[in-house]
């Protein structure tokens, strides 16, 4: 195992380099192998801004990043999404792509990748961040109180909008409590993510 670097920086989707896009895409592929799927295709999605097109001033898209020398050894994406609920239009914070090098797991990376992502919640800017994830990632986000969604979720905006956007086991939710969960559909009005 590697020790861990101490740094952590928060870079915005649209300054966000082809250098560090690429370094950020070799992290997920090392994580996420896919047939075909190269750094650079995972690269281009990163520099994509998927939240929504206007944002209040500081909750814009982006990248954390924790490094070693120049190496991406961790990686969340966070970025402001405007869903729809029973209760009316909800933003939120989405969270995806959180990974860590294999080398460097335990060392409480993951956990300051996400304690960032979700500053614009814990600062109350907005109200909950909502995500996806895998059975065995679950007792990660267990460790931070996440809860379980078990709305259905779907997106107005695709050919099958009864379909869900997500593809992960498990659809979750930060905090798991404190603040009032609307009950319903929930509409992504976008691909998940
Ligand atoms: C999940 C992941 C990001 C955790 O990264 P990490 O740097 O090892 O996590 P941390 O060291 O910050 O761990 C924080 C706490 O979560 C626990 N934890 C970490 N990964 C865990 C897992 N897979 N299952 C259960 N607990 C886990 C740690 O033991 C630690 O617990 P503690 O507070 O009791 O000591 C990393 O394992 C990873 O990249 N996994 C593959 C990709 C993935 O599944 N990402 C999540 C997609 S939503």
């Amino acid at each position: 195992m590697s020790d861990a670097p101490n740094n952590l920086e928060s870079i915005l989707t649209s300054e966000l380099s082809r250098a560090d896009a690429v370094s950020i895409g070799r992290l997920l592929v090392r994580v996420w192998p896919k047939p075909g799927v190269t750094p650079e295709d995972r690269a281009d999605i990163m520099q994509t801004d998927r939240g929504d097109a206007t944002v209040p001033a500081g909750l814009e898209s982006r990248s954390i990043v924790i490094r070693d020398g120049d190496k991406v050894i961790g990686h969340a994406s966070a970025f402001v999404r405007t869903v729809g609920t029973t209760a009316g239009d909800m933003m939120i914070s989405a969270l995806g792509s959180v990974c860590t090098d294999p080398d460097y797991r335990g060392q409480r990376l993951g956990e300051r990748l996400v304690r960032e992502a979700w500053r614009w919640v814990d600062e109350g800017r907005v109200p909950f961040s909502l995500f996806q994830t895998s059975q065995r990632a679950k007792q990660f986000y267990d460790k931070f109180g996440c809860l379980l969604v078990e709305n259905q979720i779907i997106d107005s905006t695709c050919d099958d909008p009864t379909r869900c956007p997500f593809k992960d086991d498990h659809i979750v939710r930060y905090p798991g409590s404190g603040r009032e969960w609307p009950s319903g559909t929930i509409d992504l009005r976008g691909r998940g993510y």
